[in-house]
């Protein structure tokens, strides 16, 4: 079966370095992931080798792990860039990485290089937080996590020498791609109702968050098979993630759904940049939460690449993959600005 109709085309044109990486790992998370909704991590961790924190810098970027609260496996990477030290005020990144909520780590390689390519290159302290991962652990242990490590920042104080004396918490952005863009979302509405002493949350970057829902929209179906993401993976990684028994409109996925109850209008939610891929099966729900947003009156931009696959800024090798950090660095910027 062949459509030669362009706008129906399911997948794009990728290098065939990119599609031997994506074939291999689809591959192993779907060998990984049984239909009793339990992983084998004996097995995925063969596939996901973890690299250390390097205090001398690589790439102008050093990094340094640090633990937060070893009962529960919280504790983040923190990449520092080096910037110029006359620069009065560095912005910092609480950074969520993806994986469907079920892998991945700040010490596997792709989300230390990831995080290490942010710091380096949108001059930011990025704190790349590790939440505990799904079936083992489900919502909402992973916003748990993902606030604990806000709190801890909050509380970080003379005596934690970690972090440079130019680090400005007054400035901190909240980032996360895939299901840690989902996560940022729901760290963004704790954070809006909650009083921080230092910490300010002046931006929220949502690069293809995470959102499902009962009814199938037009994007999920026409892309049900991929590339990336299907949905027999996405509704794989519901069932692994939300409380048994629930389906995928409970409000952690379906944010602004029939179930959920969220009325953002009346929080301070911080302004919101929204990244898209035109060959994401999630792109129908990112930009109805865009449009959710600015209904509740809220700033937010959302940029689009149409060639876009889901997870493509992972690939140094994909223009998009440059483009995204620019367009994150203007929406830095600009955000900046408006402090004064
Ligand atoms: C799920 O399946 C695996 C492999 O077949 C098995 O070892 C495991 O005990 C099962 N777990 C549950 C909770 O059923």
């Amino acid at each position: 079966m062949s459509s030669s109709n362009q706008t129906q085309r399911i997948s794009p044109d990728l290098p065939w370095t990119v599609r031997l990486l994506l074939a291999a790992h689809v591959l192993i998370t779907d060998a990984c992931r049984r239909s009793n909704i339990t992983i084998n991590r004996r097995l995925l961790n063969l596939f996901d080798p973890k690299v250390s924190p390097s205090s001398k810098p690589h790439n102008g970027v050093s990094s340094f792990d640090i633990n937060i609260d070893p009962l529960r496996h919280l504790w983040f990477r923190l990449f520092i860039p080096m910037v110029t030290s006359d620069v009065s005020s560095i912005p910092i990144i609480i950074y969520y990485h993806g994986g469907g909520f079920a892998s991945n780590s700040p010490n596997s390689i792709a989300i230390n290089s990831l995080a290490r390519r942010f710091s380096r290159r949108l001059k930011a302290i990025v704190v790349s937080v590790n939440y505990r991962l799904a079936p083992e652990h489900r919502y909402p242990t992973q916003y748990d996590d993902g606030f604990g490590a806000l709190r801890f920042l909050d509380n970080v104080d003379n005596t934690n020498h970690f972090l440079p004396s130019n680090a400005d918490l007054s400035q901190c952005f909240i980032a996360g791609d895939s299901a840690g863009g989902n996560l940022g979302h729901h760290v963004a509405v704790r954070a809006s109702e909650y009083d921080f002493k230092r910490v300010k949350i002046v931006g929220f970057m949502a690069i293809q968050p995470f959102f499902g829902g009962e009814e199938r929209t037009e994007s999920e179906i026409r892309f049900s098979e991929g590339p990336v993401l299907s949905l027999k993976r996405t509704d794989w990684f519901w069932k692994a993630f939300l409380p048994e028994g629930s389906d995928r409109d409970h409000p952690a996925s379906n944010v602004f759904g029939p179930k959920a109850d969220l009325d953002i209008s009346g929080l301070k939610f911080p302004a919101t940049l929204m990244v898209v891929g035109g060959f994401d099966p999630l792109q129908d729900r990112q930009r109805s939460y865009y449009e959710e947003l600015k209904r509740s009156g809220k700033e937010v931009k959302m940029v689009e690449y149409p060639n876009a696959i889901h997870a493509f800024y992972a690939f140094p090798m994909l223009t998009e993959s440059s483009l995204v950090i620019n367009d994150m660095n203007d929406f830095m910027e600009k955000q900046l600005a408006q402090r004064g």
